[in-house]
């Protein structure tokens, strides 16, 4: 078994180590652009020694942001702003990543901590939000159920989005399908009450997420990794289960995905989790065991002997981090050193 520190080939792309940081949303981005602030942020990983840093869930549309302060890709001027940070990566031997995002009926929110409102107005910037179904996230405004012809256009926008990503420069591509964003409230039956082929069977609510990344594999060259982050779970009777994950990670393995980053929850406010160290690293082991599929396991991973643990006894194949991350940038350098 390989351990922390030994490098890892996906497809054609060698990550240095396995020590991987988590995408972080920022609120620091102006018109979907990325400022001089994201170079510090970003840069500190960079030279810290992780393996791959993922920039933050990133709008494919401008209504696919989280907040008026998440960067896009919807303009090459906002694909551009990435690439001085791609190339200083590339000088330290660090994979860039980017999370491609929309945060359909969780969107369209202030700056936190910046307003005394959760959901901006359109004098703020904000917009009408969007979902599978009309149904509210906790606090949020009741969302427009989207048309099919909407969601064949956002497949497109995903695909335009991933161009301009790879065109920027950035190594690995990974698809946000977790946390209660856009994609996972179409594959979760607790917000996807939809009749049409979007809603209903397994099939059905996975739809979306299959077209979506089948549409941006065919943007990406054979070489570079495309992962997709998920919930495995809901947490909650009767939502999305590790059973549907453990399905559903072969389906998009076939289509072209090559790591599942296995996160959990964030589609209901009252999902019954009781998070510790490494709370979720067992979703990532069960599918990478029952569906030999490729994972990195994200969760309260902090100590270099508990990441290395999850590597050495195969549980996961890359551990990513977000919080220990921002505590100590250069944990990396640290954990090599113990
Ligand atoms: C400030 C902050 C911003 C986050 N933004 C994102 C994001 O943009 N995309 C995402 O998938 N997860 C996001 N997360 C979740 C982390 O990537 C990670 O999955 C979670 O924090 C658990 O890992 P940790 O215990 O190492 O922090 C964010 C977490 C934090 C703390």
């Amino acid at each position: 078994m390989p351990n922390l520190f030994d490098p890892l080939t996906i497809r054609e792309t060698t990550f240095n180590n396995r020590a991987w940081v988590s995408p972080m949303c920022m609120y620091s981005s102006n018109d979907g652009v990325i400022q001089e602030f994201h170079h510090a942020h970003l840069g500190a990983f960079v030279t810290g020694g992780a393996g791959l840093v993922i920039v933050e869930a990133t709008g494919v549309v401008p209504e696919g942001r989280i907040s008026i302060g998440c960067p896009g890709l919807w303009t090459n001027e906002q694909a551009a702003a990435f690439t001085p940070i791609i190339n200083l990566a590339h000088s330290y031997g660090v994979k860039m990543g980017i999370q491609l995002a929309h945060a359909g009926r969780k969107g369209g929110t202030t700056r936190p901590g910046e307003s005394d409102h959760l959901m901006a107005t359109p004098e703020e910037g904000g917009w009408e939000i969007v979902a599978p179904s009309a149904l509210a996230f906790d606090g949020y405004a009741v969302p427009r159920e989207l048309t099919k012809d909407e969601i064949k256009v956002l497949v497109n926008e995903w695909a335009a989005a991933a161009s301009r990503a790879i065109k920027a420069g950035f190594d690995v591509l990974e698809i946000h399908a977790a946390h209660g964003y856009l994609l996972h409230q179409f594959y979760s039956p607790l917000s996807n009450h939809r009749t049409d082929e979007y809603g209903g069977s397994f099939e059905n609510r996975t739809r979306f997420l299959r077209e979506v990344v089948a549409a941006v594999r065919k943007e990406m060259p054979n070489g570079a990794p495309l992962f997709v982050r998920i919930s495995a779970s809901d947490w909650t009777e009767g939502g999305w289960t590790l059973e549907e994950s453990i399905e559903l990670a072969p389906i998009l393995k076939e289509l072209g995905a090559d790591l599942i980053d296995t996160s959990s929850g964030g589609n209901v406010h009252n999902a019954k989790i009781t998070p510790g160290p490494g709370y979720q690293v067992h979703f990532a082991e069960a599918i990478k065991g029952e569906a030999g599929v490729t994972t990195s396991a994200v969760g309260m991973i902090t100590e270099p002997e508990q990441a290395d643990e999850i590597i050495s006894s195969g549980k996961a194949d890359a551990i990513m981090m977000a919080r220990e991350f921002l505590r100590n940038p250069r944990w990396p350098l640290m954990a090599a050193a113990q």
